[in-house]
């Protein structure tokens, strides 16, 4: 407890101080943060680091019933990216950092609100999309990157991971590729790692034709 106490502090501290900076150009740093480890292909070392986004907002699903004979199927998701990559650049509070943020984000905005750089949806076909014209523009993409992806690996979030509002489990890690319909801009995959909540109850049994769960995930973004 005092060890987790200590360490919100020195993440407060820390936010604090990083809110009013500007987003870190990962071509500075002698090192660049890692992709949290698990059963999910590697990134292809082709390609580099883009920004780490902390994503806030909600798992979509759909009931055929509302009694318990069926199952909650996926209908989607929508969320806010805000830029992370900043708190990310800094040596030892890495990765625990982020994570205890997003412990927390599903019920705060966890004072990123300031950095938003894009939303995270899914269109009208149900393609999962990252939309980062808010805060990504470079001369060479100057309406920021884009990727219009596909679901190409799960593994189920840790045992260990933060539940969200309601004690909502943790949606599984997934690794998100360019689906190579022409409109991906700078970007070639997605991970979404570190997962908080999102996971929709084991059946339908009195749940409304659609619903939302709120979910808050680290999504890692290479190209
Ligand atoms: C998912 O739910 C959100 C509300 O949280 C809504 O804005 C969004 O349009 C929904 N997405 C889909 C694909 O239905």
């Amino acid at each position: 407890m005092a060890r987790y106490a200590s360490t919100m502090l020195s993440a407060l501290i820390f936010l604090t101080a990083a809110s009013a900076a500007p987003t870190i150009n990962f071509g500075s740093l002698a090192a660049r943060p890692t992709l949290p480890s698990s059963t999910l292909p590697p990134p292809d070392p082709s390609t580099s680091l883009k920004y780490i986004a902390l994503g806030v907002g909600t798992q979509n699903y759909t009931c055929a019933t509302s009694d318990g004979t069926s199952v909650p199927a996926s209908g989607g998701a929508m969320a806010n990216l805000y830029d992370a990559t900043p708190l990310m650049s800094v040596p030892i509070l890495g990765n625990y950092e982020i994570n205890t943020q997003t412990c927390k984000a599903d019920q705060t905005n966890s004072g990123l609100a300031q950095r938003q750089i894009g939303v995270h949806y899914f269109d009208a076909a149900l393609v999962p999309s990252f939309d980062l014209s808010l805060g990504t523009q470079s001369l060479q993409y100057p309406q920021g990157l884009y990727l219009s992806a596909k679901k190409s690996s799960s593994v189920a979030a840790p045992s260990n991971s933060c539940t969200g509002r309601n004690g909502a489990a943790a949606v599984a890690w997934v690794m998100l590729d360019d689906r190579g319909d022409g409109l991906t801009r700078g970007l070639s995959r997605a991970y979404r790692v570190h997962t908080t909540g999102g996971s929709a109850p084991a059946t339908c049994a009195g749940m409304p034709p659609t619903f939302t769960v709120d979910y808050a995930a680290e999504y890692w973004f290479y190209g």
